[in-house]
């Protein structure tokens, strides 16, 4: 049995930084994104007739230092007993360096190892999945802006607004191609280890949700900039302050936020925000877009610029 699903990244607004229980994988705060639609991994699963080793191939290459992670997450959808699986994934963008490719990716596969076992979870029996392999991977499964809230037992997921029902554009400032040095699990770790600032990173988390979640209720990007900024700035320096520190950033990156606030200062609805990588990615009205684009293209030591409207959640392509 095989099946093919396909699944975009998403960004964090109100950003996942911090695990309630580390083997369950399950956040100790909960978090707010938006899926986008022109970044896409294409994730092909088919099942053997026998229990082995899976085998996984990433753009056309064996990627055997990812199996152990992809065959935990096959067997929450299809069970242990399972038959071994071929896993080929394909992706439009650079994986590893900050651009949320762990999400796309385990979303897409949940959705794909559902179609080809034959599986009948719903979405959220699938983020839920996905999640224990990627905590963002969770909120891949939906599209347009979602929320995920971090229970005690389990997370849970809500769209917020569907792709059209607030427009919004993401321009992605490409700094750096390489994978990140330190991958988010670890460094979260020494985050919640290590970090004087972490307790009040997890405190005040309830109020950035509930403040972002009026401003996406209310469609006022001015409120929802305030928050995704502060928010994004705050995680960062939760990681500045871990020991070893975790500086994610480079100069183009700081010459982004730059870009981003002297834009705004113009007048154009922009805002930024960044990941566990030295990408910057600018959240604006769709009107703004091109010149969002323009001005972070022009950036000094920007070497990609990425585009992409809001779009939808993990989706079967093909099973049979
Ligand atoms: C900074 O989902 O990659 O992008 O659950 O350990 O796989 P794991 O972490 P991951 O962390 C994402 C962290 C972030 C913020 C976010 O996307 O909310």
């Amino acid at each position: 049995m095989r099946a093919i699903a396909t699944a975009q990244p998403n960004i964090a607004l109100v950003k996942y930084w911090g695990k309630r229980d580390v083997d369950a994988n399950l956040p100790a705060v909960g978090s707010l994104s938006v899926t986008l639609d022109s970044l896409w991994t294409r994730m092909a699963v088919e099942f053997g007739d026998a229990p082995g080793r899976d085998r996984l191939e990433v753009n056309g290459e064996p990627a055997p230092g990812m199996v152990d992670r992809v065959s935990r997450c096959l067997d929450g959808v299809a069970g242990r007993e399972r038959p071994a699986a071929a896993v080929t994934s394909t992706c439009n963008f650079p994986i590893g360096a900050g651009l949320a490719s762990s999400a796309s990716a385990f979303a897409a596969l949940v959705v794909a190892a559902a179609g080809a076992s034959g599986g009948d979870e719903d979405t959220k029996a699938l983020a839920r999945i996905a999640g224990r392999a990627s905590g963002s991977a969770a909120r891949s499964l939906y599209g347009g802006i979602v929320e995920l809230s971090a229970g005690e037992d389990d997370i849970d997921l809500e769209t917020l607004a569907a792709p059209g029902e607030w427009p919004l554009a993401v321009t992605v400032a490409v700094t750096e191609t390489a994978a990140k040095p330190v991958g988010s699990s670890e460094a979260m770790t020494i985050s919640a280890r290590t970090s004087p600032f972490y307790t009040a990173w997890l405190a005040r988390q309830p109020d950035d949700l509930a403040a972002a979640r009026r401003a996406v209720r209310d469609r006022d990007f001015e409120t929802l900039a305030a928050v995704a900024e502060h928010n994004c700035l705050k995680m960062h320096s939760v990681m500045f302050s871990s020991r070893p520190a975790l500086v994610y950033w480079n100069a183009a990156t700081l010459a982004c936020l730059e870009t981003v606030r002297e834009l705004r200062r113009q007048g154009v609805p922009v805002f930024f925000t960044i990941d566990a990588g030295p990408q910057v990615k600018a959240v604006s009205l769709p009107g703004a877009r091109d010149a969002v684009s323009d001005a972070l293209g022009r950036t000094p030591g920007v070497v990609e610029v990425l585009t992409s409207a809001l779009g939808s959640g993990a989706r079967l392509v093909e099973s049979s």
